[in-house]
């Protein structure tokens, strides 16, 4: 029997209870199926400054090295708000994104029937939407040097960020986004300024070029990213597969999160290059943060860590019908009516986070 190996960052905020729930999905796998999964808890984000004084450490991120894949909840929240800056919360999670090398970042946004009438935006809108979102991840403005905050002489402060892309950037999570459309609907849009921006003319070229000689048979076509994000709200289902970088694809997925009906819905998969041994380095969360006005009253929507599990499965651990299984599940909870407060609407049956995982669990038992 496969033995695979998670290492759990519950993270801060509402990180631990949506957690709880994927250890409940997980146990109830290793209990049914022909694989054990040793799971393996660790701190990252603020919790881990309080004890360690760094928002992840040395040992944190061994363990991420070894691990055949990372899961994390969610990090930050006002109580850091005054910590040094590269210690912040948000620096535990870049440096697992930056050291784990995992450049190519899927956030599919799939709306779920049930959902439709959940979403700010009209029902024929989104009903039926399935696009995926491929954001570079480890590189562009979120790393790019210069970075910094100075005082200059006269006295006024001024504020540097680096937008910066090399070619081998671009080309890799091209490849990706092409790999990801062939076995999907065949079409890819990618998105950046390069009505502005020199960075986005070289993403522009790269991609063409990758799609002209590798993909001819992929349909491609460019999108100003502005202009994309209208698109998203217009008209979102003409969308197949998106790619774009890193700060888009941040801005860019939190718009398609509110198509699928909440923020609480949308799951990420983080992948790396394989080494030498075929392995791929993996990260899964939710794409929502640790919500603290919400954290400690068990009232998150725990879906979105649940189903970046169910990525795991796919992506990672070759076990696609548990995959399907998962999102077979996560849909056949929420057709029965079962909501937590982010999507609650009217006659529907509010619940905890602990009894969406219940209801969740109580449909994997019924398959
Ligand atoms: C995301 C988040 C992160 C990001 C934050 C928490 C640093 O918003 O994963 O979308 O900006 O990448
Ligand atoms: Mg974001």
């Amino acid at each position: 029997m496969t033995t695979f190996n998670i290492l759990l960052l519950a993270g801060d905020g509402i990180g631990p209870e949506v957690m709880a729930e994927v250890k409940r999905v997980i146990a109830w796998l290793n209990t049914k199926r022909p694989a054990t999964f040793n799971t393996e808890d660790d701190l990252a984000g603020g919790c881990a400054y309080d004890a360690h004084g760094e928002a992840i450490s040395d040992a944190a991120m061994a363990k991420a090295h070894t691990a055949d894949a990372v899961i994390l909840g969610a990090v930050g929240g006002p109580k850091w708000d005054g910590v040094p800056y590269d210690k912040r919360p948000e620096a535990g999670l870049l440096r697992l994104r930056k050291d784990l090398g995992l450049f190519a970042n899927l956030r599919p946004a799939i709306c779920y029937p049930p959902l439709a009438d959940a979403s700010s935006l009209k029902r024929e809108i989104v009903e039926g939407l399935d696009i995926m979102i491929v954001r570079e991840l480890t590189g562009g403005v979120y790393f790019g040097e210069p970075k910094e905050l100075v005082t200059l002489e006269s006295g006024e402060k001024r504020a540097v960020d680096t937008q910066i892309y090399a070619e081998h950037e671009i080309e890799r999570i091209a490849r990706s986004a092409f790999e990801l459309a062939k076995k999907r609907g065949g079409r890819l849009a990618s998105a950046e300024k390069s009505n502005v921006m020199k960075t986005g003319v070289l993403w522009r070229q790269t991609v063409s070029r990758i799609g002209r000689d590798e993909y001819p048979e992929i349909e491609l076509s460019h999108v100003l990213a502005d202009n994309c994000a209208m698109q998203l709200v217009r008209n979102p289902k003409q969308f197949d597969v998106l790619v774009t970088d890193n700060l888009f694809g941040d801005v860019l997925s939190d718009v398609a999160s509110m198509l699928t009906g909440s923020l609480g819905m949308l799951p990420s998969a983080s992948l790396g290059a394989p080494d030498a041994h075929g392995r791929t380095p993996a990260m899964y969360e939710p794409v929502h943060g640790s919500a603290p006005d919400i954290a400690g009253q068990g009232v998150a929507n725990p879906i979105a860590t649940i189903a970046s599990f169910g990525m795991a499965l796919r992506y990672t651990f070759n076990m696609p019908a548990e995959a399907d299984m998962i999102d077979r599940a996560i849909a056949a909870a929420l057709a029965k009516g079962i909501r937590t407060a982010d999507i609650m609407q009217r006659g529907m049956t509010r619940v905890s986070t602990a009894d969406m995982g219940n209801a969740i669990i109580a449909e994997l038992e019924s398959f």
